[in-house]
């Protein structure tokens, strides 16, 4: 039996003027919503308490584990305001699936994919308005699980707590999807084999974060990294999958090896991508591969993915020392691009079966 939830609607909702100061110019995760999901979990109730309440602050102990462990997971996908006005999130079970093998990596509870879809749907459907109307706007959906055991031994939680929150959202990037530049990481790596690298876990974020730094010191926007045991394969960027497209046409994103997210984005892209006409190539990649192509012309586009940033474009790769230009051009992420957003917003058909509807048009809401 699935989760049931108690609805606690906020005191305080955000008024329709404010919410459409918010919504015309979104940013990323700035803004939430009026409300949030808690659920809790033990292992002897396992998961109960399943609340939609007010969006607040959280009361926890200074001693709960994810403060000291880092025992803490997260997701994150969108809502899609449709041609009809319903909403539709795109492919929340992928999601779902994934969240739990994290779960798995970081010794917590797996959540049915069902809990986990139901608990994001009444989310959407209970702060439906904040659902942006417009062609590069979404509701970015950020499920997450913490540890919330109190006490300082190192040990697996006895008490963890799921939450949802929803944030609308706009472009990821300040220059919205025109190219970025990339900083190659040469000192840090983000994940080792063996380590949490596949898994969407807080502390891989923070451990890209002084790259990250660095990088922007050096005027990127992003960084990449690579492999922890060669230092030569290309693995992805701080939170974001890779692409490259050969003069030839195909399209190469790194296999995944277990250091690497298997990101949503780069799922879908596989199959849109063959859909128009493109050879698909999951294999290692190697840097001097990404630094000599584009010079030469074999490697003619690279393009970052993910939920957040879609597909944004890469121009230019800097390290220290050197650096390399893609063509300004970009046809293929632009084409791409065009037929994923297309499908999200409803405004081509699903024949994938990867939208799933939460509020029907005119519903009301
Ligand atoms: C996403 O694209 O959803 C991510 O998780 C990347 C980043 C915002 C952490």
């Amino acid at each position: 039996m699935g989760l049931d939830f108690s609805v606690e609607q906020t005191p305080h909702p955000t008024s329709p003027e404010r919410l459409a100061e918010i919504l015309a110019v979104p940013g990323f995760g700035k803004h939430f919503t009026d409300h949030m999901v808690t659920v809790e979990w033990t292992p002897d109730s396992g998961w109960h308490n399943a609340r939609v309440r007010p969006y607040g602050p959280l009361t926890l102990d200074p001693a709960s584990h994810v403060f000291h462990y880092g025992q803490a997971i997260f997701e994150g996908f969108k809502a899609y305001r449709q041609p009809d006005g319903g909403i539709a999130t795109f492919r929340p079970a992928f999601n779902g699936e994934r969240f739990n093998r994290s779960a798995h990596r970081l010794a917590l509870p797996e959540l049915a994919v069902d809990d986990f879809v139901a608990a994001s749907d009444r989310l959407v459907s209970q702060d439906a308005a904040w659902v942006p109307d417009s062609d590069d706007a979404s509701l970015y959906l950020r499920p997450f699980m913490m540890a919330t055991e109190v006490g300082l031994g190192v040990k697996p939680s006895g008490h963890v707590t799921f939450l949802v929150i929803a944030s609308p959202a706009g472009p990821y990037f300040a220059s919205g999807a025109k190219q970025v530049t990339i900083w190659l990481s040469e000192d840090y790596t983000r994940a080792a084999p063996g380590g949490t690298g596949a898994a969407k876990c807080g502390g891989n974020y923070a451990a890209s974060l002084l790259a990250q730094q660095e990088g922007i010191a050096n005027g990127c926007e992003q960084v990449l990294f690579l492999d922890a045991v060669e230092r030569r394969w290309v693995e992805e960027l701080g939170g974001m999958n890779l692409w490259f497209v050969q003069d030839d046409g195909t399209l190469v994103t790194p296999e995944l090896t277990g250091t690497i997210l298997e990101g949503g984005t780069r799922d879908a892209l596989k199959t849109l991508a063959a859909e128009l006409g493109h050879e698909v190539e999951e294999r290692r990649v190697d840097i001097d591969e990404w630094r000599k192509g584009v010079d030469t012309g074999q490697i003619t586009e690279v393009f970052a993915c993910g939920t957040a940033a879609v597909i944004v474009p890469i121009g230019t790769l800097k390290w220290h020392g050197g650096e390399v230009s893609s063509p300004a051009e970009t046809p293929v992420a632009t084409k791409l691009r065009s037929a994923l957003i297309d499908l999200q917003y409803g405004r081509t058909p699903d024949n994938h079966g990867w939208m799933h509807r939460v509020v029907e048009p005119g519903s009301g809401l």
